[in-house]
């Protein structure tokens, strides 16, 4: 779905890359498209010299199946550039992320680079983050303790599942997806959640994101973090 409009948004921050530059790369279909077409220019000589790390072991086989150059993160960062999609977009440039389960690597290299570009199509963007589920990373040792606390804060968790069987990420933890409801804010729900032991990240980024490109019926807007 909106494969177009996602090719829209990768292309326009393609753009921002240059020559020599170091960059993080995202996951999901939408950081995919971007990634298909830095591995097309890279492959035809138009961009040169680019160091990149990556958010998922997914992104790392698409990337290096193009000839693009990954390195870890240690020896990359600060990173000039990363660029990555997310689930939900906010006005605040506050993100949802992690429907793919990458949210941990995500995070990390999101909050290690200069300059973090968000790119999605306009199905993105919400007026309150909460639509769909907010994903919550735990560590398995933690898994009925903290299954417990958030269903009893009324948070409905819902053990990821792939293909049947648990999603395990690729630092070998489990989701929850939990649902927000009512009137508080994401970030007071966020803060109780972290304060738990166990949990070891969420699908909240709210303040990574420096500037969005969304591409929509009417064309590719962008803006930036004030
Ligand atoms: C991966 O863990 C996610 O954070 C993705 O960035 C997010 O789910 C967006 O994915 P799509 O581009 O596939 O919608």
């Amino acid at each position: 779905m909106f494969d177009n409009l996602k090719r829209d948004a990768a292309l326009v921050a393609l753009s921002e890359v240059r020559d020599g530059m170091t960059l993080g790369l995202g996951s999901g279909s939408t950081a995919e498209e971007f990634v298909k077409m830095l591995g097309a220019a890279v492959g035809l000589g138009e961009l040169r010299g680019l160091r990149c790390t990556c958010t998922s072991t997914a992104t790392e086989s698409l990337a290096r199946s193009m000839s693009v150059s990954t390195f870890p993160l240690h020896e990359l960062f600060p990173l000039d550039l990363t660029v990555d999609g997310a689930d939900e977009i906010d006005q605040q440039l506050r993100l949802i992320k992690g429907h793919g389960g990458a949210l941990l690597r995500e995070k990390i290299v999101e909050q290690n680079s200069r300059r973090f570009i968000v790119i999605a199509d306009e199905s993105k963007l919400v007026d309150r983050l909460g639509r769909g589920a907010l994903p919550v990373e735990v560590t398995p040792f933690a898994r009925e303790t903290v299954l417990r606390t958030l269903d009893g804060r009324g948070l409905q968790p819902k053990l990821r599942l792939k293909e049947n069987r648990e999603f395990v990420t690729d630092e070998g933890h489990l989701i929850y997806d939990v649902t927000l409801s009512g009137e508080r804010d994401i970030a007071e729900v966020v803060a109780d959640i972290r304060a738990l032991a166990g949990v070891v990240e969420t699908g909240f980024f709210p303040r990574e994101a420096t500037e969005a490109i969304v591409a929509g019926a009417d064309g590719v807007k962008r803006w930036w973090r004030s």
